[in-house]
């Protein structure tokens, strides 16, 4: 049997801190609030990066941690909210930096969800054998669609990019993914455009540009609660393991609130939850293969552990993938 394995990692993120300060200076809310609603202390926000640059940045990172050729690379699938442009997609871009010949490219949309569909694509290509080592990345700019006068979204969300390769192998990789949409739910959180700008470094003198993130806070979170729980237990169900064979949960970063119920409901440690959200906010497609790169250059995962990731978002979407930690 044919499994898909992870092989490399990396991450990047801009070099900008925006604290809960100055968020205070530009809506009106303060470090106690934003800290006690949300768990985030601050995030990174892109100082003109776009999101191609952050992502190439994460892909080469994973392509030398996988020690593999570039030319080894026979797909490459990004999930994002803020591409560059809708055409061309951001992964051809990247295909085109990394300098890579007829490699198929393609760009996915899940919103938060995103990386977890893209492992669950990746996986499926290579389980088939049509490919053998896979490129997959979550990269966002949320900053260029947030609503800097909105305190209600604003200070949720940060900017950065997640990488990881795959790699076919007879050994136990990738043990079990699922993914699901309820398209029905999707004006709890709606973008209708993306500029190319980035309103964040104008928001003072103009904050004109139409476009932005809209989310009903209540309502993402009793769905996120509900489906985070699900797509734990769905996965679980489709391998031989119980919740108690699990050593880490990597979440969407999204609200420490919402990840203290899950572990309250499953009875899973907190200290088996990698968090990162009071860093960097919520990077949408990039929050899990971000936590996850951090966890993994913080050597807190061992070759064997069980680890779930699981997320939600945009759509509304949301989905699990169970692996057995390999590198
Ligand atoms: N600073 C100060 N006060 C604020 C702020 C702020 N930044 N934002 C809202 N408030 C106020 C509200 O105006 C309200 O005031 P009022 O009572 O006078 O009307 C009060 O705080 C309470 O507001 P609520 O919306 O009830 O606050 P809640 O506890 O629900 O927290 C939050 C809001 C953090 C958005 C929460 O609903 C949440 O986390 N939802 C989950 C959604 C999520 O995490 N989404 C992430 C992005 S989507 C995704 O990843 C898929």
């Amino acid at each position: 049997m044919l499994y898909s394995k992870i092989i490399g990692l990396g991450s990047y993120y801009p070099s900008q801190i925006v604290n809960n300060s100055t968020l205070s200076q530009i809506v009106d809310t303060n470090d106690e609030w934003i800290t006690t609603r949300t768990g985030i202390k601050q995030r990174r926000i892109s100082s003109g990066e776009n999101t191609s640059q952050m992502a190439l940045i994460a892909a080469k990172k994973a392509i030398h941690d996988a020690a593999i050729t570039k030319e080894e690379i026979d797909m490459v699938i990004l999930s994002t909210i803020t591409p560059d442009f809708f055409t061309p997609s951001t992964a051809s871009l990247i295909q085109a930096e990394l300098g890579l010949i007829d490699t198929p490219s393609f760009d996915i949309s899940a919103g938060c969800t995103g990386f977890i569909y893209c492992v669950q694509i990746a996986d499926q290509f290579i389980k088939s054998g049509q490919c053998k080592t896979i490129l997959v990345i979550g990269a966002e700019v949320l900053s260029k669609v947030t609503n800097w006068s909105d305190r209600n979204t604003c200070v949720l969300f940060g900017d950065g990019a997640g990488a990881a390769i795959l790699k076919g192998d007879e050994k136990e990789g990738i043990i079990s993914t699922y993914t699901g949409s309820q398209g029905d739910l999707q004006g709890h959180l709606t973008l209708p455009a993306v500029p190319v700008c980035n309103p964040f470094l104008k928001y003072q003198e103009n904050n004109r540009h139409q476009s932005h993130i809209y989310m009903n806070g209540k309502e993402i979170f009793k769905f996120a609660t509900r489906i985070m729980i699900k797509s734990i237990n769905r996965v679980l169900e489709q391998s031989d393991y119980s919740i108690d064979d699990i050593d880490y949960i990597i979440p969407h970063q999204a609200n420490i609130r919402i990840i203290d119920y899950v572990s309250q409901k499953l009875k899973v440690d907190k200290e088996r939850f990698i968090v990162n959200l009071d860093q960097f906010g919520n990077t949408s497609a990039a929050s899990v293969p971000l936590a996850m790169d951090e966890a993994y250059r913080n050597q807190r995962f061992c070759k064997g552990d069980k680890i779930i990731m699981v997320a939600f978002g945009g759509g509304l979407t949301w989905g699990a993938v169970l692996v057995n930690w390999t590198i």
